[in-house]
């Protein structure tokens, strides 16, 4: 009976000490995935209009719903040594553990998980700049999303800008670093 208080006194420090250790799993994204909205971002599924008379800061219509929508979209960054530059380094970062850094599907883990090669002519050619674009923002089947935090482990740690560049970088200079060296003419 003497130790009823103690007990209570420890059972309540528990409960108030339980929440801010669940906050703080490693793993834990909050400070990533903010409450504010950032462009494209959906809340209950519905983006936000933006507020009377803003435009976006590249210019161009960069509201999508979904790949889809994005297929047609043209990218509004011209290809330039520091759009390439940014897009590498943002490759390297969030790419290439999938892909490989040649881009051809040669990291070690990229067998595994099915990540395919992106010098053929379906990745070069046939694919739009758009939908290139809308798989980097809302993922793919397998693929996490860039511009988009949530479903699937997706994140929204790519602007939109960042995400023209890597589409400049894999479609400009991708498949041209990772052609064997050949002796030029
Ligand atoms: C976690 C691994 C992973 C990462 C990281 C990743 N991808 Fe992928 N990606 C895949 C897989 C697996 C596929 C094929 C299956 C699928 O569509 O999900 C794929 C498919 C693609 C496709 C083809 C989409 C289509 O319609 O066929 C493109 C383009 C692509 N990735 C580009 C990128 C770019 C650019 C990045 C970096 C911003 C990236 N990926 C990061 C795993 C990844």
């Amino acid at each position: 009976m003497k130790y009823r208080g103690a007990l209570l006194l420890v059972l309540s420090a528990s409960i108030l000490l339980v929440p801010s250790v669940v906050l703080a799993w490693p793993w834990s994204t909050d400070m990533m995935n903010q409450p504010s909205l950032k462009p494209q971002e959906t809340h209950n599924g519905k983006i936000f209009s933006f507020p009377a008379r803003s435009v976006p800061t590249i210019g161009v219509q960069t509201k999508v719903a979904d790949r889809e929508e994005a297929r047609d979209l043209q990218n509004p960054i011209a290809v330039s040594a520091a759009s390439l530059k940014i897009g590498k380094r943002m490759f390297v970062i969030y790419c290439s553990a999938c892909h490989g850094l040649s881009g051809k599907a040669d990291s070690p883990i990229s067998p595994k998980i099915g990540a395919i090669d992106l010098t053929t002519e379906y990745v070069q050619k046939d694919l739009t700049e758009g939908w290139i674009f809308g798989t980097i923002t809302f993922g793919s089947a397998i693929m996490p999303a860039y511009g988009k935090p949530g479903e699937g482990g997706g994140s929204n740690d790519l602007s939109v800008e960042e995400r023209w560049h890597v589409v400049n970088y894999l479609r400009n200079e991708l498949a041209k670093q990772s052609a064997p060296a050949v002796a030029s003419k």
